[in-house]
């Protein structure tokens, strides 16, 4: 879809459909709106008189202008209580506008800046939330799906401003909102492709063309060299199935050559049957979606490589599968990390922590500094904090501060938990330095605390993703499936490091 900004008058554009909006509870509406019932001949009115438009959020009500206006058809858009408006209700009254659109057969579409007039929001983060919501609300994934699909697609977006003088600085708007959604919806597809199509050598060469394509450093270290660097844990874990494990290093220079580079690390289980300590067969399809930190790592260097910070930033991914071939890894198995610890395996299923554990001593090796790693690493954090936020642990309060902030910026939804000491108990071995799951109480915080034993002294965040990478019902602008959660948090966070975003 292609998404233009253009000055001028909404009533005079040539489209399928022109939205405009409406704050609950306002009977006379101003600016844009005002100027599309008077042209209609009242009809927005009449239809709020009756009781018809209420304008709750995301409310979608059609007209059809019957040629009293250039564009054939208008929806007027409810943007909920004034006082409640967000840059995320824009992202949602965007998604769901559209959504509606596509199925009448709009092909061409023409908006207002939403929130910008009497909802007082800023108009180039407007313009930013509604290109994204659009993008991200429109996706879905067929690629498999070999039926002619029920509708068509927008093929384009007009973004009418009054003031043409905004409108070069809106562009550029468009241009962060549509990078930022783009690469969401890029791991979205990683995420939801079935594991048969997304093995770790599939992820290796997706990420091979995205370092291609933008310009990266490129790097896949194979089984040799990881046995080189002695990393025993992920060497483990991969050592039970056929597909070969994959460590993937992308590299983006953009900054002060001395500098040292961000370190973005992703969890890249492309499928996760839980190994020997083998999870039940019911909704295991769903561990498919077990490299969601991968993609959001390697669709984060794609938008990085895009939109150009001033900033050096570093990706790595270690891709494997869990399985439980001949040769799989055993529970009691003792393992040797890349920074020489000894681990435990008391479940197999506990793998994310593995691979991860040998990522951030690499990423140490490399010099990164500071490190997010982001994983759907405990069913625990789901049980927890649901499928709406993201589960924040690390060993430095700034860092997570400042990672939690860039999310709200872009509207994912963060929630610190506690790194106590204490915790620490219940990863204790008798037979080596760590085991790698400390019991069901406390589960992702056990599984931080395990991951702190290889970030050692540098500044860490771990993400986890597990409860919010996967939806089982449509959200707003996230569709059922995957919702390449993180991704756009991880971007902001490399454009607020590079002060490139006010935080
Ligand atoms: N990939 C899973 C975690 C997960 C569960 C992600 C559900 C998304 C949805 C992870 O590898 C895992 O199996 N974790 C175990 C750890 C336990 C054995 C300590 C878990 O959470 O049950
Ligand atoms: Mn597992
Ligand atoms: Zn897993």
């Amino acid at each position: 879809m292609e998404v233009k900004v253009i000055s001028g008058d909404i009533t005079k554009v040539k489209v399928d459909a022109a939205i405009v909006n409406l704050f609950e509870g306002v009977e006379h509406p101003g600016g844009a709106t005002r100027a599309v019932d008077q042209a209609l001949g009242g009809t927005i009115s009449r239809l709020i008189g009756e009781g018809e438009i209420k304008g709750k959020l995301s409310e979608v009500t059609l007209i059809h202008t019957m040629g009293k206006m250039e564009p054939e058809r208008v929806v007027v858009a409810g943007l909920g209580k004034q006082d409640k408006l967000t840059y995320d209700s824009i992202r949602g009254v965007m998604a769901a506008t559209c959504r509606f659109l596509r199925k009448v057969g709009a092909k061409r579409v023409a908006t207002v800046v939403h929130g910008a007039g009497a909802g007082g929001l800023d108009v180039e983060k407007a313009v930013q939330a509604l290109t994204e919501g659009t993008i991200l609300g429109l996706y879905t994934f067929r690629k498999h799906v070999t039926k002619e699909p029920e509708h068509g697609e927008i093929e384009e977006l007009l973004i009418v401003e009054w003031d043409e003088s905004k409108v070069p600085s809106l562009e550029s708007s468009v241009r962060r909102g549509r990078v930022l959604a783009e690469s969401t919806n890029f791991a979205r597809d990683m995420i939801n492709e079935p594991a048969n199509y997304m093995t770790p050598s599939d992820m290796a060469e997706v990420a091979r063309e995205v370092a291609a394509d933008g310009g990266l450093e490129f790097n896949v270290l194979e089984r040799e060299e990881m046995g080189k660097l002695e990393m025993g844990a992920l060497l483990g874990v991969a050592q039970g199935s056929k597909q070969p494990p994959k460590l993937i290093v992308m590299g983006y220079r953009g900054g002060d050559p001395e500098a040292s580079p961000l370190g973005l690390i992703g969890k890249g289980l492309t499928f996760d049957s839980g190994g020997i300590s083998i999870k039940p067969s019911e909704g295991m399809d769903e561990m498919k979606g077990d490299m969601a930190g991968g993609a959001a790592v390697i669709a984060a260097m794609r938008a990085i490589a895009e939109l150009r910070p001033r900033i050096n930033v570093t990706g790595i991914v270690p891709a494997t599968e869990n399985l439980s071939g001949g040769a799989a890894l055993k529970p009691g198995d003792v393992l040797k990390a890349m920074n020489g610890k000894t681990i435990e395996v008391v479940n197999t299923d506990a793998e994310g922590r593995l691979i991860l554990a040998d990522a951030i001593c690499y990423a140490r090796k490399l010099g990164l500094a500071p490190l997010i790693d982001v994983a759907t690493l405990t069913g625990a954090c789901r049980i927890a904090l649901g499928d709406i936020c993201t589960g924040a642990l690390g060993n430095d309060q700034e860092l997570v501060d400042r990672v939690i902030k860039s999310g709200e910026q872009v509207g994912e939804k963060i929630w610190q938990l506690p790194m106590y000491e204490e915790y620490k108990e219940q990863n204790k071995s008798e037979v080596a330095d760590i085991k790698n799951t400390g019991g069901r109480y406390g589960g992702t915080i056990t599984a931080a605390q395990f991951l702190a034993e290889f970030s050692e002294g540098t500044p860490w965040v771990h993400l986890d993703i597990a409860g919010p990478s996967f939806i089982n019902k449509e959200q707003s602008y996230l569709i059922k499936g995957a919702t390449g959660v993180a991704v756009r948090t991880l971007v902001n966070v490399a454009l607020v490091l590079a002060g490139e975003q006010p935080e």
